[in-house]
């Protein structure tokens, strides 16, 4: 199968899915694979060990925040189960596994005192990783803000970048002899206009102009911790972008500048800033309706602009997009959150469905759109390694009496991306390493624990883990460092 057509920037490369395309399903040697979790969604424990509250236990505990009110109290039981958890990623065969650490685990306040016992947890954690032969992967920030940072105005406020960038060489000061690699920030995107802009996300706050505060200091915060970490002798630093394809709905002005925008906002303003030093004119432009930029002072780009050893890719689907009058929909990703846009700025941006098959999210599957992006990845961003951080898929598991969930859909769509992975390589794109996203069936934020994710099937009753079809599938990818025949 081959598909091409244009995109906002007028790139969209030729895509195929390797089937037929002569590319083999084998993966340079060195090349990583493992998985994905972050600390919220797995680890429960809230109020264990000193743990204080993040921004995500006070909005999941307010009434109409969460599909059905859940919340990550318990979760997967990650923080006492760690070791099984361990054992069996070893089982898979995993060489990589990439979690989060809880910034108010470890420092409850969001800034001063440390809280031994949480920072403990991740020693542990790396030791318990590292003997079973596994890198540790830490984020450091997927979205877990201390309270007590957003109480004081959250990262809006100048000031919450500081505090990142100390929590940042406080954990590396703990764990630094253990962990190779690092990421700073998970999807600032969200965090910045999912949390601040449309309120699907915690603090769940609908203000344009505060949003874009917000993206510019959790990137202020990266560059200031990525100083940091390279300067205390990170061997590995990245940030972790959740990307897309944007193609406008049709070739009208009008869906051309919908997906100009959106590209910008989503994707360049984001890549630009991290990897070229400056924020695209077009997108300050955008932005100039919300916002006046005073926020953004000399000397903060070249911070944010710090040299990085790696970006990783969060890739789940592509998106259409059209103007005002096009025929879409507005934009979500909530169940329960309307009205509001994550799109400051660019509010009249619809989104448009092609009629692809979709995951139990409702988000089009997409296999070459992850070929096209990591192409452009390459050619107007050269010479950065990637990684895939996150790729993976929610669909209705169904547990069958004696055989398990055997979630062939979750199979076709991971071997389908990996196929897009091989042929972006193939193409000479810096591709390093790939993470299923998830690890475990986990807490799905706004959508509590209705959407699956795992390659590994949590029953939230007994806290049982049962390996689903997918696992023992990937773990025999990892195995011959290729797909299947
Ligand atoms: C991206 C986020 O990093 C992760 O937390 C989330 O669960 C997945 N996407 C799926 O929505």
């Amino acid at each position: 199968m081959t598909g091409s057509s244009s995109t906002a920037s007028g790139l969209r490369v030729t895509a195929e899915t390797g089937r037929g395309s002569g590319v083999g399903g084998t993966f340079p040697t060195g090349f990583l694979w493992g998985a994905a979790t972050s600390a919220y969604q797995i680890e429960g424990a809230a109020l264990a060990d000193g743990r204080g509250p993040s921004i995500w236990d006070t909005f999941s505990h307010t009434p109409g925040r969460t599909l059905a009110g859940e919340t990550g109290d318990v979760a997967a039981d990650h923080y006492r189960r760690y070791r099984e958890d361990v054992a069996l990623m070893a089982e898979l065969g995993l060489q990589a596994y990439r979690f989060s650490i809880s910034w108010p685990r470890v420092q409850p306040d969001g800034s001063g005192g440390v809280n031994q016992r949480g920072l403990d947890f991740y020693r542990r954690l790396a030791d318990e990783l590292l003997e079973h032969g596994i890198q540790p992967w830490p984020t450091l920030y997927h979205w877990d803000l201390p309270q007590p940072l957003e109480d004081a105005g959250g990262w809006p406020v100048r000031d919450t970048a500081g505090r990142f960038a100390e929590y940042a060489l406080l954990v590396h000061e703990a764990i630094g002899d253990r962990v190779e690699s690092w990421a700073t920030l998970n999807e600032p995107w969200c965090s910045a206009f999912l949390g601040y802009a449309s309120g699907e996300h915690a603090p769940g706050r609908q203000e344009p102009a505060a949003a874009v505060r917000a993206a510019h200091h959790l990137l202020l915060g990266h560059g200031m911790a990525a100083r940091g970490l390279r300067e205390a002798g990170a061997r590995r630093v990245g940030i972790i972008l959740n990307l897309y394809p944007v193609e406008p709905a049709s070739p009208s002005d009008a869906d051309a500048d919908a997906a100009r925008r959106i590209d910008g906002l989503h994707n360049r303003f984001f890549l630009d800033a991290v990897l070229r030093g400056h924020y695209p004119d077009d997108v300050v432009e955008d932005l100039n309706a919300v916002s006046d930029h005073a926020h953004v002072r000399e000397g903060d780009l070249p911070l944010i602009s710090t040299p990085l050893d790696m970006v990783g890719v969060n890739y789940y689907s592509s998106h259409v997009v059209a103007g005002p009058d096009g025929a879409a929909a507005p934009a979500t990703h909530s169940p329960l959150v309307g009205g509001a846009s994550p799109y400051p700025g660019s509010e009249t941006v619809r989104f448009a469905s092609r009629d692809y098959p979709v995951t139990a999210m409702g988000w089009e599957i997409d296999g070459p759109g992850l070929t096209e992006l990591l192409g452009r990845l390459g050619r107007e961003y050269p010479a950065i390694p990637l990684y895939i951080t996150e790729n993976g898929a929610a669909f209705e598991d169904a547990w069958l009496d004696g055989r398990g969930v055997v979630d062939t859909d979750r199979v076709t769509y991971i071997e389908t991306h990996l196929r897009a992975c091989r042929e972006a390589i193939a193409a000479g794109v810096p591709v390093r390493g790939y993470f299923v996203w998830s690890l475990l069936d986990n807490f799905e934020w706004a959508w509590g624990y209705s959407r699956r994710f795992g390659v590994v099937y949590v029953d939230y009753e007994t806290q049982r883990r049962v390996p689903k079809l997918s696992a023992r599938w990937y773990a025999g990818v990892i195995r011959r460092n290729g797909l299947p025949g």
